[in-house]
C-alpha cells in the first residue's frame, strides 16, 4: 500500500473507493446448491429458442449444431455442451431444462427442482421498446429481454415453493446466473446506429443498470448467491471481425482482435463490476459473483496451442468462407456452409458463439483459475464428480 502514499489525491480516492467496494468478500465455505435458475441469451440457451413460432427458427435448431456432444440440434448455439452445461456437471446437477419446455408441459414437472434456463437467443438486457423507439428493425426474437425472463422467474415462483419460509429455503440453496446479457445490445446498435467507440460509451449504464436492477429484484425475492458473468470479448468476434474489418492494422492488436471494439466490451465490464461491489456493501450477506468471461476467452488469443486450438484458431469452425470462414450469406447450418472436421481446433464454432472445446475451457477457468471474484468454491462438489469433469474435459 506504501506507494498509494506518493499518489495525487484522486488517485487516493480511487485506492479508497476500491477498498471499499471489495471488503466483503468470502463466500461461505459451506455453499452447497441444489438448484441452478440461469438468465442470459444464445451463450446461455439450451433450448427456449425451440418453443418460439417455427418461422422465427434461428439456425442454432438446425444441423451440424449439436454434433459433437448431444448428436442433433438442441437449440444450443454450439456444437455440443456450454459453460452452463460443465456448470452444472461439475456441481452435480443434471443439466438444465429451458424454461419454455416447462411451461409447454413438455418436460415433468419434477425437473424444475433442479432449477431451470431462462436464458433465450437474441436476448437483450434492454427492453424490445427501447429500440424500437430508437427506430431500429427489431428481431421477433428480441421480445426475450432480462426483465422479461425475471418475470419468467416470478410466474413460476408459486410452482417452486408456497411459503414464504420454503421459498426462502428453495431460493437460498440456489444459484442464479445472470449473464452474460447486453452483447445484443450493442450488437443492435452497432448495427444501427454507430460503430464509433465513443457513441456507445453512453448506452453502457443503461444496459448495466438494466442488469443491477435484475440482480436486486432476485435478491429481494430470496436469492443468496448470483453469479454475475461479464461481456465476451467480442472484439475477437470473427462475425464482427468480417463486418467490421478495416484496412488499418493499427485498429488491430496482436490477436488480431478489433482493439476499440473490445475496450467497449471491456467497459462495460468494468461498471458491471463497480455496481456489483456497491450491491456487495449493500447486502453484506449475500454473495455476489463476477465471472470474468473476457479474460477466460482471451487466454485462447494469448496462447491458443496450449488449448490445443489450431493454426486458424481465428477463423470460425462452420462457416462459409472468407478470411474468417464467417460469410454472412451462407452461415452456418445454411446449405453454403460446412463444419470443421475437429471443432476442438477452433475457438468459434459459427460466427459468434463458441465451440464446445472453448467453453469447456472457459468453465474451467471459473472453477480452477482467478475468474471468478470473489473466488467461488463449488464446495458442494464430491471428488467423484469435479474428477469425472475432468476426465471428460480433458480428455
Ligand atoms: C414480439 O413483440 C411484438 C411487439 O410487442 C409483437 O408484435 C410480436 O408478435 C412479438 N413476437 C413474438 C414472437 O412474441
Ligand atoms: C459467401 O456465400 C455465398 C453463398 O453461398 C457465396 O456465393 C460466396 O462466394 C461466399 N463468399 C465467400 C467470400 O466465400
Amino acid at each position: 500500500m506504501n506507494q498509494h502514499l506518493h499518489q495525487s489525491p484522486p488517485q487516493r480516492w480511487g485506492c479508497f473507493l476500491f477498498l471499499l467496494l471489495h471488503l466483503q468478500l468470502h463466500v461461505p465455505a459451506d455453499a452447497c446448491y441444489t438448484s441452478i435458475f440461469s438468465f442470459g441469451d444464445s451463450i446461455t440457451d439450451t433450448g427456449n429458442t425451440y418453443f418460439i413460432s417455427p418461422q422465427l427458427t434461428p439456425n442454432c435448431l438446425i444441423p451440424p449444431y449439436g454434433q459433437t456432444y448431444f448428436h442433433h440440434p438442441t437449440g444450443r448455439c454450439s456444437d455440443g455442451r456450454i459453460i452452463l452445461d460443465f456448470i452444472a456437471d461439475y456441481m452435480a446437477i443434471p443439466h438444465l431444462t429451458p424454461y419454455l419446455a416447462f411451461k409447454n408441459g413438455v418436460v415433468p414437472r419434477g425437473t424444475i427442482h433442479h432449477g431451470l434456463n431462462f436464458a433465450i437467443a437474441g436476448a437483450t438486457a434492454l427492453d424490445r421498446t427501447f429500440f424500437e423507439d430508437k427506430g431500429f428493425v427489431v428481431d421477433p426474437t428480441t421480445n426475450y429481454s432480462l426483465t422479461v425472463q425475471l418475470d419468467w422467474f416470478k410466474d413460476l415462483l408459486p410452482s417452486l415453493c408456497t411459503s414464504p419460509s420454503s421459498c426462502k429455503e428453495v431460493l437460498s440453496s440456489s444459484l442464479f446466473i445472470v449473464g452474460e446479457i447486453g452483447v445484443n445490445d450493442y450488437g443492435y446498435l452497432l448495427e444501427e446506429e454507430t460503430t464509433e467507440l465513443a457513441k456507445l460509451t453512453p448506452y453502457i449504464h443503461q444496459i448495466v443498470s438494466v442488469i443491477t436492477s435484475v440482480i436486486r429484484e432476485l435478491i429481494n425475492l430470496g436469492a443468496v448467491t448470483l453469479m454475475v458473468p461479464g461481456s465476451i470479448p467480442l472484439g475477437c468476434n470473427p462475425g464482427y471481425l468480417t463486418e467490421l474489418a478495416t484496412t488499418n492494422k493499427e485498429e488491430y492488436d496482436r490477436s488480431g482482435c478489433l482493439k476499440w471494439l473490445n475496450k467497449l466490451y471491456g467497459q462495460h465490464n468494468e461498471l458491471l463490476q463497480i455496481e456489483l461491489g456497491r450491491l456487495r456493501v449493500l447486502h453484506p450477506n449475500v454473495n455476489i459473483i463476477y465471472a470474468d468471461y473476457f479474460n477466460a476467452a482471451l487466454q485462447f488469443y494469448r496462447s491458443p496451442e496450449q488449448f490445443g486450438f489450431g493454426r486458424d484458431f481465428i477463423k470460425v469452425c462452420c462457416g462459409g468462407g472468407g478470411p474468417y470462414n464467417f460469410n454472412g450469406t451462407a452461415v452456418c447450418g445454411d446449405a453454403g456452409a460446412i463444419a470443421c472436421d475437429d471443432p476442438s481446433e477452433y475457438i468459434y464454432w459459427d460466427g459468434y458463439h463458441y465451440t464446445e472445446a472453448a467453453y469447456r475451457w472457459m468453465a474451467k477457468a471459473l472453477f480452477d483459475g482467478p475468474y471468478t471474484f470473489p473466488k467461488f468454491s463449488f464446495s458442494c462438489i464430491t471428488p467423484e464428480t469435479s474428477g469425472d469433469f475432468n476426465n471428460r474435459a480433458m480428455k
